[in-house]
């Protein structure tokens, strides 16, 4: 199928050689920076364009790519929508829940098909925690712990550094995590967050989340790393845990000693062979070509704006926000 990319920095840049990987043939880049336009058509041998509105519509574009910095995405992926193309969007979906739900909205109407990238539900290692839980190897579960850190991230003209467009660490990265605890158990109840939310390097967020069954999580999300990346995990159960340390062992189980003792265990993982952002595009081909559903469904993306969006709302005024 036919794509354009809009949106030509370092996520668009990603995603247009992992669609054309998957299947897409990339025939436009837009960007409001032609020469950033350009530069990606010329790898794709695509036509390259600064009225990204306009693109959208081209009679021969199939799908759209939505790659920009989050507030944009709304109007890119209402303008598709009613244009007929299908939509893969980066998250976070839209900057505010009422975007959310108006965006969504328009992509009910047209009837295309939106796939937003939460690419940690395709990590092959958070998908074997979810496996474990989902068995019920390690019980009933009561806490889970989440941590994301990486380096501040700049984007052009550091948009990244505005909160009005990025949300900071909270609402950009361990939006990334919330949405795969709601994948893993489902809508949150309640949602509490203290944040530092101070500019380059020290912005920081702890986000609490309650669940009716009787879980409590925990997400902090830093992008106060002096360099590389860290991501952890511990979801704890009645039965055993599983932990995950993205410096360590991918992954490993252990599982609590019986009342009769017995030995623990411990299952290391496998390293990941297949990008999940390739993987992303792979779900989404294999939804318009066979009908399949997708990892991530539309109206999930509209919530893990409504709990990122709440949780900045709680560091605003310090009390827990209902979801
Ligand atoms: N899934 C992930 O792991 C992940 C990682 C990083 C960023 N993201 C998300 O991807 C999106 C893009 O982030 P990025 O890091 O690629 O940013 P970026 O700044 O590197 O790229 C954004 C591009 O959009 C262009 N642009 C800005 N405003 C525009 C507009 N109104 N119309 C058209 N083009 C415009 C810029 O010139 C730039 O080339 C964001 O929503 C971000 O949160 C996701």
């Amino acid at each position: 199928m036919r794509l354009a990319v809009i949106g030509c920095g370092g996520m668009g840049t990603i995603h247009a050689s992992l669609a054309a990987r998957c299947g897409f043939e990339v025939v436009a880049c837009g960007d409001s920076r032609l020469d950033k336009a350009k530069a990606l058509a010329e790898q794709h041998n695509a036509e390259a364009a600064d009225d990204c509105l306009a693109l959208v519509k081209r009679p021969d574009v199939e799908v759209v790519a939505v790659a920009t910095p989050t507030p944009t995405h709304g109007a890119y992926v209402r303008a598709a929508a009613e244009a007929g193309k299908h939509v893969f969007c980066e998250k976070p979906f839209t900057r505010t829940p009422e975007e959310g739900e108006e965006t969504l909205a328009a992509v009910k109407r047209s009837g295309v098909k939106l796939l937003v990238g939460h690419v940690v539900r395709y990590f092959q290692e958070f998908e074997a925690i979810r496996e474990r839980v989902q068995n019920g190897s390690i019980g009933k579960v009561g806490f889970v712990k989440t941590y994301r850190g990486g380096i501040y991230p700049r984007g052009e003209g550091a948009w990244f550094h505005d909160y009005a467009q990025s949300g900071g660490v909270v609402f950009d990265s361990s939006i990334h995590d919330l949405d795969w605890i709601r994948y893993v158990f489902g809508n949150p109840t309640r949602v509490y967050c203290q944040a530092l939310q101070r500019s380059d390097p020290l912005d920081y967020g702890m986000v609490t989340m309650w669940f009716d069954q009787g879980l409590i999580t925990h997400t902090i999300g830093t992008w106060a790393h002096p360099g590389g990346f860290r991501v952890k995990v511990e979801v704890c159960g009645d039965q055993g845990m599983v932990t995950l340390d993205s410096k360590e062992a991918p992954i490993s189980a252990m599982m609590r000693e019986t009342a009769g003792g017995g030995p623990s265990m411990i299952v290391p993982g496998s390293p990941v062979p297949v990008s999940p952002y390739q993987l992303e595009w792979e779900d989404f081909a294999a939804w318009m070509r066979d009908g399949r559903t997708p990892r991530v469904q539309p109206e999930d993306a509209v919530w893990a704006v409504r709990i990122a969006h709440g949780a900045l709302e709680s560091a605003r005024t310090g009390a827990p926000v209902a979801l």
